[in-house]
Formats: structure tokens, sequence, C-alpha cells
């Protein structure tokens, strides 16, 4: 991996807040980069950082199994932040003392500024911050000054200008502390000395440069799914090699409404990039033919999904590569430190792709969050409808569908599916929603459409917020939408007479049905 010449680096000791202290630095130019607090003092210098950020962390420092960087680190030259669990750290590893606070302190608090220069430069007098702490620094190490205090927190900030070590008791990270950006900045720009250089153009330029280096004049092969993360990865793939590349999209039968003819068009026509479109739809209801149970339906439609991808990646015996639109969350999720030892946890990749598959990877969103990847896709020309896109699983509407997955049951879901979005869209809630979508439901009901009783099928509608899929809550749509969405799906879908609302959050409910 290529070192970014201006970085800041961050050792994560477990605080749900890391992910988002590299995103703030980034958000000003500079590249910040995480690695689990049990990294080698030779893995960090590879790094070459110009700052060293300690996280926060839920563990208290003189618990037995408490997290210890390598404190080789204070000795490389280079300033060092530490971050509520990360000042606690240099506080007990330079003979200070830290305690039990009496008032434990979370929320918001009223900081005072005592020594206005450095991290805290064009500040001054008082500042609101974010407490999340249990422990408090009692007594500073010696050689260590404190320069802000709260009324619980007597030390809520130290330095040592000769080591050039600060610690901070609260949050800059988060948005709760407002200036929290300006103390990252001046961490950044005046005390580590980057310069602004980490840019969406600088990086798809370096990108361009690195992939065609590495591939040469292999082939590659990439499964396009239409989503955002592999369709921005086909795209940049493409700008570097051309028609090196071949994409696969594989059309399971269990797309929204026009999706695969949208693809189609807009990859192979729109972008002109070759593209084996895989229209297999007939193979995948075979398989699903009498099946009801979900993960039996999962299973089946991945390893479909696998026979046919490894089929069409023989046909072309010279390829080498194989492109995937790896996230950095997906990254840091499975080397991360989480709890005491370190959890290894499998890469969500694309389709489920075997291990095995004798290609090496390009992996170009590796470092990168996914609204990074959406200025890249804009950059790259890439549709905005495609850039924009909810997440949609990979499984699709076989588990949207309860019960037996049949073709005329994907017609249905996907007629109700599109007024959905389409209504969504008008209303102009779209972008801001997680995902908002339809769910058919295996009972049918008793209604009544002029004359006649009818005994129809129901729906769900289902629209959740969330940051990352892993928790969500049911949004509150408009009650003028939901209105209209009824409307529409029970009026225009012939066979469904039925519109219902989840209002289940996750946990306990999960976002998709099955
Ligand atoms: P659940 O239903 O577990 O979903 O709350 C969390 C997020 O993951 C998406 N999802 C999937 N994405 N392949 C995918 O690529 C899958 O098999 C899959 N299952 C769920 C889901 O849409 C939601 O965003």
């Amino acid at each position: 991996m290529a070192v970014h010449e201006d970085n800041i680096l961050i050792l994560d000791f477990g605080s749900q807040y890391t992910q988002l202290i590299a995103r703030r630095i980034r958000e000003f130019n500079v590249y910040s980069e995480i690695l689990p607090c049990t990294a080698t003092l030779d893995e960090i210098k590879s790094k070459q950082p110009k700052g060293i950020i300690l996280s926060g962390g839920p563990s208290s420092v003189y618990a037995k199994d408490a997290p210890k960087p390598d404190f080789g680190l204070f000795d490389l030259g280079v300033p060092v932040l530490g971050i509520c669990y990360g000042m606690q750290l240099i506080t007990d590893h330079f003979g200070g003392h830290v305690a039990a606070a009496t008032h434990r302190e979370f929320g918001r608090a009223e900081l005072t500024i005592d020594h206005a220069a450095g991290l805290f430069d064009t500040l001054g007098g008082h500042s609101t911050v974010w407490m999340s702490h249990g422990d408090r620094i009692d007594r500073q190490p010696e050689g260590f000054v404190p320069i802000a205090h709260t009324a619980n927190a007597p030390v809520a900030a130290f330095w040592n200008e000769q080591r050039r070590v600060w610690g901070l008791q609260f949050h800059p990270e988060v948005v709760h502390t407002p200036d929290g950006t300006t103390m990252l900045e001046n961490f950044a720009f005046t005390i580590s000395g980057c310069k602004p250089s980490w840019t969406m153009s600088n990086f798809v330029e370096s990108e361009i440069a690195r992939i065609r280096e590495q591939v040469g004049a292999s082939q590659v092969i990439c499964a396009l799914s239409g989503g955002v993360d592999s369709s921005v990865a086909a795209v940049l793939v493409h700008k570097a090699i051309g028609d090196q590349l071949t994409c696969v999209f594989v059309n399971n039968g269990l797309l929204r409404k026009g999706e695969a003819e949208k693809v189609v068009a807009t990859f192979r026509d729109h972008m002109g990039m070759k593209l084996v479109f895989a229209d297999e739809a007939d193979r995948f209801m075979k398989r699903l033919a009498g099946v009801t149970d979900p993960e039996q339906k999962r299973k089946i439609i991945g390893n479909v999904f696998i026979d046919i991808f490894d089929a069409e990646a023989a046909k072309r015996d010279d390829v080498d590569f194989l492109v995937q639109g790896t996230l950095y969350p997906d990254v840091i999720e499975s080397i991360s430190f989480k709890g005491p030892s370190a959890t290894i946890k499998t890469h969500h990749n694309v389709g489920g792709l075997p291990e095995d598959m004798k290609f090496s990877l390009i992996e170009p969103f590796r470092e990168l969050f996914k609204d990074e990847v959406r200025a890249i896709g804009r950059e790259l020309g890439v549709p905005h409808e495609i850039i924009s896109r909810q997440p949609f699983p990979g499984p699709g509407l076989g588990i949207r569908i309860l019960g037996e997955v049949t073709a005329e049951r994907v017609a249905l879901l996907q007629e109700a599916d599109a007024i959905v979005l389409e209504e969504v869209k008008a209303a102009g809630l779209y972008e801001s929603i997680w995902q908002s979508f339809a769910v058919l439901l295996p009972v049918k009901s008793v209604g009544v459409m002029g004359d006649e009783r009818t005994y129809e099928n129901a729906v769900v509608l289902r629209a959740v917020n969330s940051v990352d899929g892993m928790t969500a809550d049911w949004v509150h749509l408009p009650y003028d939408l939901l209105a209209n969405i009824s409307n529409r799906i029970i009026n225009e879908v012939r066979g469904i007479n039925r519109v219902c609302y989840d209002i289940s959050s996750k946990p306990p409910g999960t976002i998709e049905w099955e």
C-alpha cells in the first residue's frame, strides 16, 4: 500500500468514535488511517505518520487486560494526541494518576481554556465539549501542563511542550464539540505540519496510475451489481485499463423493476464498458422452487451466483485480477481492536465470492468511506442515480418475498416496489432515507373493491434510517406519502389489496425481513 506523505495515524483502542476521527481529518484533506492498538512499532513506522492519535476506548487503564500500545511510539519524534482513554494512557505511562470520577461525565460540558495555543490556537475562553468517561486525570504526569478544565475535570486537557504530546479528556471528533474540528485541524496542520494534499482528484489520478502498473497487460474481471461500490470501482478501473476490464453482471431475476436493463444501458451503452450480461433468471427461479426457508434461499442465490461468475471467468483464461468494491469500514471491522483480543470477521465481499479464487484482488476503495466513494463517482461522471442509490441486498427481492419465490410473485413485488420508490423520490426523501422498500407477505386477506369481494396478497412498507446498517430506526414517513403509496399500490397492482407499515427498529428487528 502506498504511503501518503501527509498523514495522521490513529491507533484504535475500541472507541465507537474512532472511525469518526479519521473521517473528520480526511474532511480537511489530510489522509488519516486507523491501525489496531496492537500494531507493532514497525507497522506504525511503516506508515510514516506526521502525527499519531490514540483513540478513546471502553477500558480503564488500570484494568488487568487494559489495551496498551507499543510505547516506543513516543520516541518517534512525532506529535501524539491522546483522546479520552488515549489521554489516560499517556497519564499512566508518564507517571501521572487517573481516578474514578465521583461524578461521571457523559454529555455536554463547559470547557474553560486556560492556554489558548497549540491545540487550542485561535480558540479562547469557553467552549462546549462532549464528555464520555468514567475516569479522570487527578494528577498530570511531570512535565505536563493542564491547559483546560471543566467543573468535573480539573485536567480536561494537557500538553508536554518538549515531547509534543497532548491529551484531551473529551471527544473533539463528534459534532457536539463544535470547536473540535479546529482542534483537530490545529493538530494536523500547525502541530504535525501536514499539508492538505488528500483530495479525490489526486486519489483518482494516483489510483489510476497504480492500477495500470499493477495490472500491466493482464485481463481483469469485475462482478458488477449496479450498487454504488462495485459500480464506481468498475468505472475507475475502466478508466485505468479500458477494455482489459470485463464486467460480469448477473440477472438473478430478483432485481428491481427495469434494473437489469438500466445497468446494461448505463455501463455498456453509456460508459462504453465491456459487459457480459448473464441473464440467468430462470436458473435461479428453478433452484428456488419450493424453497421457503430464508437461509436456504440465501445460500441457493449465493451459490448459483458463484457458479455463473466462475463459469464466465473460466471462459477467459488470461484473467489474473478481480475488482472488488471493499470499503474501509469492512477492512477496519475485520482487523480492529474489539475488546481484549482482536476479532477477525470475514469480509463482506461482492456476492460472497469464494476466497480460493485464483485471482489477485484490486480493491481501490480499501482506504475509503462510502461518502468518499460517492465523491469519486461524481468525479468520474458516474450517473447520479447510481451514486445516490440506497443499499440493495445481494439476494435481492428473494429475501423480500416471504415464502416461496416464483416469477409471478417477483413481478408482483417489483410493481409494488417501483411505486414505493417513485413516491419516496417524488416526496424528495429518497436520498435522506437509508432504505425504503416493500416486502411481499405469504398471507392473503379479504378486501372489497367496487362491489367485489377480494382475497389477495398483503405487502409491508419498510423505511429505515441507519448510519451503517448495524442498527436502524423506522422512519416516520409523512401520512400523505403513506396514503399515496397505499392508494397507488392497491389501485395499480392487481393481486395486492392491503398495505401495512413496519414500525420495528433494529434491533430487535432486522432491516430485511429474511
Ligand atoms: P439486516 O437485514 O441484516 O440488513 O438488518 C443490514 C443491511 O445489509 C443489507 N443486506 C445485505 N446486503 N447481501 C448484501 O449485499 C446480503 O445478503 C444482505 N442481507 C442484508 C440490508 O439491505 C441492510 O442494508
